[in-house]
């Protein structure tokens, strides 16, 4: 059985959902500039002093542990900027979950070997474009090559791997159809994500490629018995399909047209030490604050979990979620990790 699965009765929201996958960022910073997930003018970063040691972060991590928490995703910004990165994967790597990190790629040359030996087996990528000129466009810097030669690394070190396209009109929904011919001779699992509004980054409907005109787009190129929809896991993001013959898959993650609250089981740690309860939730519990007084995080933890809304931080209808006054009230998007 897969480890998400069961409902973590431990950490309950007031929804009967089960919180059992905690999502940690450990850096704000990234080596890339995409522009849906970083405003254009920059960032003001947290100062170092207010963001978690690599101590903290793993007594943080344990409390979480000790509650039920049985899968870690490390996120940033980018998570292997942050230089204990390796120490920090290594550690959390003994508390006998299932680790695993979401990072665009670009430095994972130089952890092969703490992956392996903090049994990461699978990793999530984002690249938004199989097109050198669209790929530096959107990253705002020039890792095509770098990008290619480190996925073709994970692929023959045995990571399994899923790839995160956000799919924003007019600039890559005409590769969905490349994307998913990638996965005929390879077995990684494309996710195309509808772009998300977050603070700061130009969002508006008109950018946003829904689930149904992607699976058009899929229908109109496939014959319709060679489209599959699989079998989705309890608490998966995607939906998620595969071309008959073809060794990999491809999903789609609709937060915006279909959202998936009511299976939600995760719970975010941003960088600074901030619980969240939803990646869309504009209230935050500060558990740095409280360990570093020498207090008990675990009654803020449970207090956050069952503040937690049934869906998008209360933004339940489209009205609410596209409207700037109020997803503007949330963090950008490289402050939370994903
Ligand atoms: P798995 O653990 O493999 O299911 O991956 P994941 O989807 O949790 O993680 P990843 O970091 O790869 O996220 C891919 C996309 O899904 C990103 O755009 C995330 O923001 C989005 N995402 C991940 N978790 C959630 C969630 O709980 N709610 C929403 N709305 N989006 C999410
Ligand atoms: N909408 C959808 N997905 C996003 N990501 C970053 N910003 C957005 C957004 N605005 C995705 C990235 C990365 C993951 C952690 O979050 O593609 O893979
Ligand atoms: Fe969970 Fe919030 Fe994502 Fe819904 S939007 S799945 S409640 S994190």
């Amino acid at each position: 059985m897969d480890s998400t699965m069961e409902n973590n009765i431990q950490m309950q929201d007031s929804h009967g959902r089960g919180h059992g996958y905690l999502r940690i960022s450990i850096t704000e910073n990234c080596n890339l500039r995409c522009t849906y997930c970083m405003p254009a003018e920059g960032i003001a970063l947290t100062p170092k002093a207010h963001l978690m040691t690599a101590d903290e972060i793993i007594t943080i991590a344990q409390t979480f542990v000790n509650l039920g928490v049985n899968k870690i995703r490390l996120t940033g910004g980018e998570p292997l900027v942050r230089k204990d990165a390796a120490a920090i994967i290594q550690r959390l790597g003994k508390l006998g979950v299932e680790l695993t990190l979401t990072t665009n790629g670009i430095l994972v040359h130089d952890f092969i070997d703490t992956f392996k030996e903090a049994g990461v087996t699978t990793l999530n990528v984002s690249i938004d474009s199989l097109q050198e000129e669209k790929f530096n466009q959107i990253t705002r810097r020039n890792y095509f090559d770098k990008f290619w030669k480190n996925l073709e690394l994970l692929d023959a070190n045995g990571f399994q791997l899923k790839l995160n396209v956000v799919v924003i009109k007019g600039f890559n929904d005409n590769e969905i159809v490349d994307f998913i011919e990638l996965t005929k001779e390879r077995n990684i699992q494309i996710r195309f994500i509808e772009f998300m509004p977050f603070d700061g980054n130009q969002w508006n409907k008109d950018k946003l490629v829904s689930y149904a005109e992607i699976l058009t787009q899929v229908n109109y190129n496939y014959s319709a018995e060679k489209v599959e929809r699989m079998t989705d896991k309890p608490n998966d993001t995607a939906k998620n399909h595969k071309i008959a013959s073809y060794k990999g898959s491809f999903s789609v993650i609709s937060s915006v047209t279909n959202p998936f609250c009511s299976t939600c089981n995760r719970i975010r740690l941003t960088a600074d030490g901030k619980l969240k309860n939803c990646l869309f939730s504009n209230t935050e519990t500060s558990l740095l604050d409280t360990l570093r007084a020498g207090g008990d995080i675990e009654p803020l933890i449970y207090q956050n979990i069952k503040s937690k809304f049934a869906m998008r931080g209360g933004m339940d209808d489209d009205t609410k979620f596209q409207n700037p006054k109020l997803f503007s009230q949330n963090r950008s998007m490289i402050k939370i990790g994903g």
